[in-house]
């Protein structure tokens, strides 16, 4: 019988890319994924270590991987991504039981890892698993940015940028598979160069592949919207139009002290560009970095209305090892979680509203099943009629109930 593969995967869009990865390489290697932790013979752990709050959760599920090994022999654990970056060979004291740890900057070199411990010898495999209408394309790894609050240059390490050669190949190899949605993957995805290539380049080249009909892009960096960059997307509506655009705070002082590269004015003017362009804009956003004050947050509050955001991740601090501000002084956890419960009270109803405002509105709605299907700026949208899974419906919304729309056709 066929040996199965179980993945768990905590963190961003890049570490789901990287399952994807680890997966097609054991599916090379006699596995076949399965979604049953107890049918498993093999689970790969990917671990995110961007909060502490992740590293606890993949930690903890290692840890209740101790009982599912001894249940049957024959069991392997794999530990990856970015908090096995962190932790590295350390996590087999822990955890003698791990049979091996793959560093989120090992995956290139994740097959000769498999071939090197010696365990998972090349066999008949299954088939990828080739659900969901968007294929992942990492198109650039590391960061170059040194945001003082995060661990992630660290663990991915520098800018490495995909030859756009690979990329084009890869998204063309997705989109026949059946994905007519490619969504490009990056830490800074819109950092992404080449000699004589800007990222709206490959943006309209991907879009121009057979096959897709809509390409989307996460995450990218504030500091890579130009107005080049809006002047090359502006004429091509198979560029989604919705970005997440990390802002962080609302206050020029404590972007400063992130070290973020903008302020709150220079954000707001490219949020006001890309909203002419058509693009809904969601966020991330921080509570309680260590010099926060009060008026800093409030200036997070006001963000938020003055920006229109459609919708917005709301973290509470957390010190990362070895990053510049987990040296400052911490704020108290009572301020951290009341700062979070204000702002998560702001946020709650800005989707509804963006939903609302689709009403009476054209829309062009790429279908995820039958009748449902999002529209380019990243709503759900529930169709009258049913359509082929994978294609563009271009209908008009006439009502929503805050979470869906609802179109004329
Ligand atoms: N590369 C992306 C973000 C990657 S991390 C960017 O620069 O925009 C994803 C999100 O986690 C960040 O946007 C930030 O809001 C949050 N985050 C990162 N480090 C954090 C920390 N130490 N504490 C709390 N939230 C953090
Ligand atoms: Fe972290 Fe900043 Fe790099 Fe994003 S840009 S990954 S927040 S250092
Ligand atoms: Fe987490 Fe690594 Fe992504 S730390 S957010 S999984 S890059």
């Amino acid at each position: 019988m066929m040996k199965k593969l179980f993945i768990q995967t905590y963190g961003c869009q890049m570490n789901l890319a990287d399952s994807e990865e680890m997966a097609s390489h054991l599916l090379g290697r006699g596995y076949a994924l399965t979604e049953k932790l107890e049918e498993a013979d093999l689970v790969i752990v990917n671990t995110c270590t961007v909060r502490d709050h992740a590293e606890h959760r993949a930690l903890s599920f290692l840890g209740r991987l101790r009982q599912w090994k001894r249940e049957k022999p024959g069991r392997h654990i794999i530990f990856a991504g970015c908090a096995a970056q962190r932790l590295g060979e350390k996590l087999k004291k822990t955890f003698p039981y791990l049979d091996l740890v793959s560093g989120a900057r090992e995956i290139a070199h994740f097959a000769s890892l498999l071939d090197s411990c010696g365990l998972f010898p090349s066999a008949p495999g299954g088939s990828p698993d080739q659900r969901g209408i968007t294929g992942y394309v990492t198109i650039m790894r590391g960061c170059d940015f040194a945001c003082t609050y995060c661990i992630v240059p660290s663990v991915r390490g520098p800018v490495h940028c995909l030859p756009s050669k690979e990329i084009l190949a890869n998204a063309a190899c997705k989109a026949q598979e059946g994905h007519p949605e490619i969504m490009l993957l990056g830490q800074t995805v819109n950092a992404w160069k080449e000699a004589g290539k800007t990222f709206a380049d490959l943006l309209n080249e991907v879009s121009a592949l057979p096959g897709v009909e809509r390409v989307r892009f996460v995450s990218p960096h504030p500091a890579f919207i130009t107005p080049q960059f809006l002047e090359a997307v502006k004429n091509n509506p198979k560029i989604a139009r919705h970005i997440h655009l990390p802002a962080q705070s609302g206050s020029s002082k404590v972007l400063k002290e992130m070290k973020r590269g903008y302020t709150r004015e220079m954000l707001l003017e490219k949020i006001a560009a890309l909203k002419a362009c058509g693009f809904a804009i969601s966020t991330d956003l921080i509570v309680g970095f260590p010099t926060e004050t009060e008026e800093d947050f409030s200036q997070t509050l006001t963000l938020v209305e003055q920006a229109g955001f459609s919708a917005a991740y709301c973290f509470k601090y957390s010190p990362r090892q070895g990053t510049p501000a987990a040296q400052m002084p911490l704020l108290s956890e009572k301020v951290l979680e009341e700062r979070l419960d204000i702002l998560l009270n702001r946020v709650r109803g800005l989707a509804e509203a963006a939903y609302g405002v689709h009403i009476g509105r054209p829309a062009e709605i790429l279908m995820e099943s039958p009748n449902k299907g999002r529209t380019s700026d990243n709503f759900w949208a529930q169709t009258k009629k049913s359509y082929t899974i994978g294609s563009v419906v271009q209908s008009e919304v006439i009502d929503s109930d805050g979470t869906l729309l609802f179109t004329r056709d």
